[in-house]
């Protein structure tokens, strides 16, 4: 089975629940060396006249690494029964094991990045802007800065362009 390309705007994709309830993975690097993590906290949306999407990544994690170096990178989206396998990639670190293969993935590389064949969606992303955010932004004291943060480990925030949408054929 691969994938084949279809045109964002025909696309029914409802960010609350894709991202915030069924979740996806963040992928960077190659055939050579990738990693990716669970998110479930991000966003899509326009920018600069361009479909975009948005990742906020804390500094700790080793798929920062490989989305910071890599022009590149992928969002990837599964279905129920993958849910373990994004338990696992939300909760080991590449630095430590080789996630992907505990949560029996298997790397589809696209476009010089990389995806999962058990994706039933893949968001192809080209990288146009990060920033670090910090406490100095919050405009209410609301008490999310003490929630969230309490490390003081504040999200890196990507913004990309979604240059190709692949669906599961
Ligand atoms: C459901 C879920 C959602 C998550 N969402 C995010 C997120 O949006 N941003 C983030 O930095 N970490 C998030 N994480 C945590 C990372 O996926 C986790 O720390 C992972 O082990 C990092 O792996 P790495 O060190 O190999 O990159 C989430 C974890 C889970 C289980």
């Amino acid at each position: 089975m691969g994938f084949r390309e279809v045109n964002i705007e025909t696309l029914e994709f409802n960010p609350f629940t894709k991202i915030g309830e069924e979740w996806m993975l963040i992928t960077a690097g190659d055939e050579k060396k990738h990693n990716t993590m669970t998110a479930s906290w991000g966003g899509v949306g326009i920018m600069w006249g361009k479909s975009v999407a948005t990742a906020y990544i804390r500094p700790q994690r080793y798929t920062r690494e490989f989305v910071e170096d890599q022009e590149m990178f992928t969002l990837s989206f599964y279905d129920e029964t993958y849910r373990k396998a994004l338990n696992i990639c939300g909760s080991r670190s590449g630095r430590d094991c080789e996630k992907e293969k505990e949560a029996g993935l298997t790397p589809y590389y696209v476009d010089g990045t990389t995806a999962f064949e058990e994706a039933n969606m893949i968001f192809v992303c080209r990288k146009l802007y990060r920033q670090e955010m910090g406490p100095q932004c919050f405009t209410q004291e609301d008490g999310i800065d003490e929630k969230w943060y309490p490390k003081k480990d504040y999200h890196v925030m990507y913004m990309a362009e979604i240059l190709k949408v692949l669906v599961k054929e």
